[in-house]
């Protein structure tokens, strides 16, 4: 069966770490959404492979697809190639030629969308283009990976952009657009990844009857309809966009996955968050600092309450659980079980009002200790007492399996139950 591996929360559950574990037994892994926002580590016998774009399957010589949903910074892109090339041996990638491109003048966009927000109102985005790229692409403006193959095409269309965007770019201080160097630059990338470029048809065609597995960006809680909108990524992050976003008619099943804590990068609600020492150590033990921007992260108890939401809007049929190492050592471990005295079943992450009013104070947890070191065990029947009250309090509230237990960075510090 295929499978697709979803972050739960708000990005870096370890979806980079899980799939390069699950990887051994697919022929395929697939990217469907997101950019270069995404930050993927993986750690296998202490070599660190820190990953964007490439689907993490790469790091065990596994095909990896960059499906048409994803937006592609082309010179990021051949940078990470080439680095993966350093350590994996003739990796193989595949590019849509539907892939939509992220420009230049979609990082200065990002860039002047965030300056004119009031400082609470920011998004506290990647700067990576990733919003400017996305709305190009509804807009009808993308340049695509198959434009390339034409000088003309690209520069009637970079024409166009650059008559469009000029004024804002002109207006707040940023270089216009250059279409002879961009058109340049495109020409030169073009030659750099032409072999890796392929149409939706051909790896339909190839993987027909092979296993798939799909490789999720951002978190449940960053999708851009179903999440704390407008505290979000500009994609649909949820499994239910993995069909647009490779173009792969086929059926899978989805592993959701969560940290047995939360964090979040960037602004936004966050009812389970710390502002206390113990949030300092959970960031400072767990390493929560970002990938991408070296932000820290902003860390909180396991909120079930929008983890019961995220595994509705995922279907999610299995769960796997990552990180319950980085407290193994506090005095009590708590989980976020309701808001106000209420399940939200139904919560609707874009009602701002209602999760604005949220906070610690007035939120329900249920108490437990913590189980000790965890990071060398290698069977579920072994982990600790107080662990496995802990996960099966979680299973019960989701009513779904954990199948998988993450112990520690390392690919062998995994549990399958
Ligand atoms: P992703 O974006 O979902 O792939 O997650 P990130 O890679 O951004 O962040 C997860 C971080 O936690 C990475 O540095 C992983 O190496 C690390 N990690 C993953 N699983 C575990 C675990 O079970 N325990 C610990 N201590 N670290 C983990
Ligand atoms: P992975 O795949 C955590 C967050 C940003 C910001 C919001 C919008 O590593 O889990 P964007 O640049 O996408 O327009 O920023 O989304 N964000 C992530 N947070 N992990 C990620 O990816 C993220 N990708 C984007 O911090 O709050
Ligand atoms: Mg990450």
């Amino acid at each position: 069966m295929n499978k697709a591996v979803i972050g739960l929360q708000w990005g870096d559950e370890g979806k980079g770490k899980i799939v390069d574990f699950l990887s051994e037994d697919f022929d395929l892994v697939v990217r469907y959404q997101g950019g270069n926002n995404a930050g993927h580590t993986v750690i296998v016998d202490n070599n660190t492979y820190k990953l964007n774009l490439i689907p993490s399957g790469v790091i065990r010589g596994k095909d990896c697809y960059l499906g048409q949903g994803v937006v592609l910074d082309l010179e990021h892109f051949s940078k990470e190639f080439n680095q993966i090339r350093k350590k994996v041996l003739n990796p193989k990638v595949f590019l849509s030629s539907n892939i939509s491109l992220i420009l230049d003048y979609h990082k200065q966009l990002d860039k002047i969308n965030e300056s004119i927000l009031n400082n609470n109102k920011k998004i506290g985005t990647t700067s990576k283009g990733i919003g400017p790229a996305y709305q190009d692409k509804v807009g009808r403006k993308s340049i695509k990976l198959y434009d390339l193959k034409s000088k003309n095409i690209i520069e009637e269309k970079i024409y166009a952009i650059k008559r469009f965007y000029d004024p804002i770019l002109k207006k707040f201080n940023e270089s216009e657009i250059n279409v002879e160097q961009t058109t340049e630059d495109l020409i030169s990338f073009y030659d750099l990844v032409k072999d890796l470029i392929v149409d939706n048809s051909f790896v339909k065609k190839v993987y027909r009857n092979k296993k798939i597995l799909f490789e999720g960006a951002q978190g449940a809680l960053l999708d851009l309809d179903h999440g704390s909108y407008p505290f979000v990524t500009s994609s649909n992050t949820v499994s239910s966009n993995i069909i647009i976003g490779s173009a792969l008619q086929v059926d899978y099943q989805t592993i959701g996955i969560f940290k047995a804590y939360a964090t979040r990068v960037g602004n936004g609600p966050f009812p389970s968050e710390l502002f206390d020492d113990i949030g300092d150590y959970i960031a400072e033990k767990g390493v929560e600092f970002g990938t991408v921007t070296k932000r820290k992260r902003r860390c909180g108890w396991l909120d079930l309450v929008s983890l019961k939401y995220s595994c509705e809007i995922n279907r999610v049929t299995e769960l796997c659980m990552t990180k319950a190492d980085v407290l193994n050592n506090l005095s009590e471990v708590k989980i976020c079980k309701s808001y106000n005295s209420k399940k939200y079943e139904d919560i609707n992450f874009s009602e701002s009002e209602i999760l604005d009013s949220l906070s610690l104070e007035n939120s329900d947890f249920e108490v437990f200790s913590s189980w000790g070191n965890i990071t060398k065990l290698s069977k579920f029947e072994n982990l600790p007492d107080n662990l496995k009250k802990f996960t099966s309090y979680i299973e019960n509230y989701l009513n779904i399996p954990i199948k998988i237990i993450s112990l520690g960075p390392e690919r062998n510090q995994t549990i399958i139950r």
